[in-house]
């Protein structure tokens, strides 16, 4: 098989990719390996940015995401019994869209069937071939049955364990982490949410995240130890946390209900550098990692593929090296903003086991700004809603 690019993973950045390259008149090929229902069936963050509702409503597969997503003009921030509405309309002037990750990616795999386009799932082996070469491609069996596509472009989109960041050179590639030594225990239940705008709370007992999914479910989370077992925790537990970390008034209206899915997922602040290598370009969770707490996961991946295909468009019209090089550089420059509001984030909300009384009052004394500080407000709002691409 060949053509011009090979797009290694069908998540949301590898799907996002297919379509932006198409609608640029570049045809790419998507090899990804589990099924479509497994890839549906990972439960994910929810709030879109603006930008990233402008380019989906760009490729024409923003319908459902219009007709189902909830538009909220704020968040809300609770510590201690304190609580501050940031309304990102009035401060910035835009909104955020809450829509589940799944749904992006359910809508983006039905766009791309409809066009025909090739998608091969459940491949296995994968492999990447001739990077700095004039002939890259990729091998992959499937049904015990070898394959290979040759193409002109390598896009990694195959998340943080895939196969493509691990296919470059140690040498040729740096790393920057900060794993921290706690996670999110998640409930996902079909009850109404407890607030019309999410609320993140900062408790002594630890963070807190009362999210939803549409007006009859919701999404919960609890900052638990690193090493927590999900197994540790019933819903009766998990409700009886989340009430206790969300002040008296929240916590009287959450509606309990039983778990559709549980689970524990670790936080973790993680950048490669660069994002290009020869042929082969990453983008999203292949390239970086963000703890949740900005909810900048998905949004950073449609940034880098809408840069990608920038590059790329430019690249087939007037091969340059010069041109492939840009998008490194211009990605980074974005990611590097993520990865700085989501660790801030993160810091500001979360109760930092073994952390010295210095740094717990650093992080009083930050929050205590915030909630009196227009002016700070402002930086959290342009940044959460998701900076200018
Ligand atoms: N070969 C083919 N496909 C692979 C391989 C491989 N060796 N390894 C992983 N994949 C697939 C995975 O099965 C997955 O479907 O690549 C896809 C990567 O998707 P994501 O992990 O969702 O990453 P990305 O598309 O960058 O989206 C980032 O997803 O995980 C969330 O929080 C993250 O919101 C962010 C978003
Ligand atoms: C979610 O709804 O899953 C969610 C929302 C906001 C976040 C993280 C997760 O910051």
């Amino acid at each position: 098989m060949k053509t011009q690019v090979a797009i290694i993973g069908a998540g949301p950045a590898g799907l996002l990719l297919g379509q932006l390259l198409h609608h640029h008149g570049i045809d790419a090929v998507i090899i990804e390996q589990r099924s479509p229902d497994y890839v549906l069936s990972r439960i994910r963050a929810g709030v879109l940015e603006q930008g990233t509702v402008e380019i989906l409503e760009g490729l024409g597969v923003a319908d459902r995401l219009h007709a189902e997503g909830l538009v909220h003009d704020g968040v809300e921030l609770s510590c201690e019994g304190e609580r501050l509405r940031i309304n990102f309309r009035e401060l910035i002037g835009k909104t955020v869209t809450v829509y589940g990750q799944t749904e992006v990616t359910r809508d983006l795999m039905e766009a791309r069937a409809s066009k025909g386009l090739t998608t091969i799932y459940e491949a296995e082996s994968v492999e990447l071939h001739d990077v700095h070469g004039d002939s890259p491609f990729v091998r992959y069996t499937k049904n015990g049955q070898a394959h290979k596509v040759s193409c002109s472009i390598i896009a990694g989109c195959d998340g943080y364990h895939g196969v493509s960041r691990k296919s470059v050179l140690p040498s040729a590639i740096t790393t920057y982490e900060r794993v921290y030594d706690f996670g999110w225990l998640g409930v996902l239940a079909d009850v109404p949410p407890c607030a019309e705008e999410l609320i993140y709370a900062n408790s002594e007992r630890g963070f807190a995240l009362c999210s939803m999914r549409s007006l009859t479910r919701s999404r919960y989370y609890v900052q638990v130890p690193v090493a927590e077992r999900v197994e540790d925790w019933s819903d009766d537990r998990f409700w009886e946390e989340l009430r206790r970390r969300v002040g008296e008034d929240v916590a009287s209206r959450i509606t309990t209900g039983p778990s559709l899915e549980k689970s524990v997922a670790p936080l973790r602040s993680f950048v490669a550098e660069p994002m290009r290598f020869g042929k082969l370009f990453l983008a999203g969770d292949a390239a970086h990692i963000v703890p949740p707490t900005g909810a900048k996961g998905l949004n950073l991946a449609v940034s880098d593929v809408y840069y990608l295909t920038q590059t790329l468009s430019e690249y087939f019209r007037s091969p340059s090296e010069s041109v492939l090089d840009s998008y490194s550089v211009r990605a980074l420059k974005r990611v590097w903003k993520a990865e700085r509001f989501s660790w801030w984030m993160t810091s500001q909300l979360h109760h930092f086991p073994g952390s010295d009384a210095f740094s717990r009052r650093m992080q009083r004394s930050e929050l205590e700004y915030l909630f009196r500080s227009e002016n700070a407000q402002k930086v959290l709002a342009e940044n959460y809603v998701g900076l200018p691409l």
